[in-house]
């Protein structure tokens, strides 16, 4: 299996995390346990991704100004989510936050899939994406 196929799969676990999390309505109890799956996929699988795609990508003149941005997002994502760990759940500010942190994943698991992984297959061998899957599963399975 090359790489995105591996990560797509990823970001799916994320999606369906971050709806079960607003779905969790009655106990906070569930909620905290989703959230701290959810946390430590979400952490994992950038911190895994960084060290395989986007190092790949980073090599690559065309791929550069793209890992760059990616990995911005990736920091300020960690930055959202190690505030929203701090704060208080009950709180109802925390679902907007969460929310609001909901909207920007999305949309960053969007433009990989659409626009990062379609330019990394006109980078990145056959072979190599396949690689990079066996290095994205150890890295990212040893964390989480
Ligand atoms: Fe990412
Ligand atoms: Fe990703």
């Amino acid at each position: 299996m090359p790489i995105y196929e591996r990560l797509i799969e990823d970001h799916h676990r994320q999606r369906v995390l971050l709806g079960r999390i607003v779905d969790s309505t009655g106990s906070l109890e569930s909620r905290r346990r989703l959230w701290q799956q959810f946390r430590l996929v979400a952490l994992c699988h950038a911190d895994a991704e960084e060290m395989t795609l986007y190092e790949q990508l980073k090599a690559s003149p065309s791929g550069l100004e793209r890992a760059r941005l990616s990995m911005m997002e990736h920091k300020e994502a960690a930055e959202a989510i190690e505030r929203l760990d701090e704060m208080d759940m009950a709180n109802p500010e925390w679902l907007e936050k969460f929310q609001s942190l909901a909207r920007v994943l999305r949309h960053h698991m969007k433009e990989e899939e659409e626009h990062v992984f379609p330019l990394a297959r006109t980078i990145i061998s056959e072979i190599v994406a396949r690689d990079l899957a066996r290095s994205f599963n150890k890295r990212r399975g040893a964390l989480a």
